[in-house]
């Protein structure tokens, strides 16, 4: 990646503005609200931490939700401020405004190692819309920007992208790097055998991601509502299983340039069946499918089958490097999430690079108590499918050229 990196700049006694994606889920219990998962602020600690050891000030900003340009309480950063104190045993100062009197004292104030957050940029409208004035009036609370927000850098925002015209320095931060390191470096020329499993529920949010990837995979396994999609265009009955009708062609012609790249496309063989998503109905693994033995009417798929997990499974044991994006089913739902859990473990003893390209595929590798056994997991949804699909992040392309 030929962009200045946090290693390359001296920040000794400087302010540095860095963005960070603390835009993490909460939830509101007895009156407070708490943090319910924290993987993304843990993540930006190596760049936070690096910036104290070092003498700088950090002036750390984010986004939390949609407020669509409104304070709205329930998104304040407040409460992480709060949690980032304990997380660091150090004091991190709050400004209620991101820009102008409040946050410029209290920057003034700052000794060096301190650290500042700011409110929630999205309360402020020019923040989305990309604002010349306001990203110029962030940049003035900095000498040197650092974007650490991995899982924001497919938007072209104020503070991903405005504020580079106005400060002589942006480079990445260690997040950052580590993303691209892996979802870009390590599978630009990747180690063959090169696996890719894809589940979720619909095949026209991957196509321009499994189009990419037909370019660099030897093998691509594909689980979840998606292949429904697949089945139905192949002619085998789905029963009442979740589909995208108008998207047949679309599965076919996957299908065929899988062929002609050479790639080895796998459809699961058999999937788990029920007639109700809900916890405790009855579930049945169906034959091997096949347009004469479809899943039945009246029945959905939930999983994939037994014989898969295993056809699955003999796959991820070759691979040098698998990419996983998505679950293989419902697999909030206990009954409906073996098929998911098997495919952790596969990974998780497997010896090649295991990447978690984001979304759902990690919150199942954390239930499943293994994300320690992972190469790497993503912090981003959008983003690490943008990338995955070979398109410029403009967060990252914003950024000051290495030379
Ligand atoms: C995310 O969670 O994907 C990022 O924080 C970006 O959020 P957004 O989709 O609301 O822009």
């Amino acid at each position: 990646m030929n962009k200045l990196s946090i290693r390359d700049i001296d920040v000794r006694g400087k302010r540095v503005l860095v963005r960070v994606d603390f835009n993490v889920p909460t939830e509101e219990r007895a009156g407070k609200i708490q943090i319910t998962d924290d993987t993304r602020i843990r993540e930006s600690l190596r760049t936070i931490n690096y910036l104290r050891e070092n003498g700088a000030k950090a002036i750390l900003m984010s986004h939390m939700g949609r407020p669509k340009g409104q304070r709205v309480e329930e998104y304040s950063l407040r409460p992480i401020a709060d949690y980032l104190h304990t997380l660091i045993n150090h004091p991190v100062a709050f400004s209620r405004d991101t820009i102008g009197i409040e946050p410029e004292e209290i920057i003034a104030n700052m000794q060096e190692g301190d650290v500042a957050l700011l409110e929630n940029l999205r309360f402020q409208p020019e923040e989305e819309a990309n604002d010349p004035k306001f990203a110029e009036a962030l940049a003035k609370l900095g000498d040197i920007y650092v974007n650490d927000a991995f899982g924001t850098a497919h938007r072209a925002h104020a503070s991903t992208v405005g504020i580079t015209k106005f400060i002589k320095q942006s480079a990445m931060g260690f997040l950052m790097e580590k993303e691209l390191k892996y979802l870009h470096e390590e599978l630009d020329d990747p180690a063959k055998p090169f696996l890719v499993i894809m589940g979720g529920a619909k095949v026209s949010d991957k196509i321009g991601v499994l189009k990419a990837l037909m370019e660099k995979a030897d093998t691509i396994l594909i689980g979840g509502a998606m292949a429904n999609t697949f089945f139905k265009a192949q002619g085998i009955p789905i029963g009442k299983s979740r589909v995208e009708a108008d998207k047949l062609d679309l599965a076919n012609e996957l299908v065929d340039l899988a062929k002609k790249r050479g790639v080895k496309l796998v459809l699961p063989v058999d999937v788990v069946e029920t007639q109700e998503i809900r916890a405790g109905a009855p579930i049945r693994n169906t034959p091997r499918l096949s347009p004469k033995r479809g899943i039945d009417d009246g029945w959905l798929a939930v999983d994939i089958g037994s014989a898969t997990i295993a056809l699955f499974q003999e796959e991820i044991a070759k691979a040098k490097i698998i990419l996983w994006n998505g679950p293989v089913g419902i697999f909030e739902i206990p009954d409906f999430a073996e098929g998911t859990f098997a495919i952790a473990e596969a990974l998780a003893k497997s010896n090649a690079t295991t990447i978690i390209g984001g979304g759902d595929s990690v919150t199942a590798v954390k239930q499943a108590g293994l994300a320690e056994k992972m190469t790497f997991i993503s912090t981003g949804g959008g983003a690490s499918l943008e990338l995955l699909e070979g398109k410029e992040l403009p967060g990252v392309a914003a950024l000051t050229d290495k030379n």
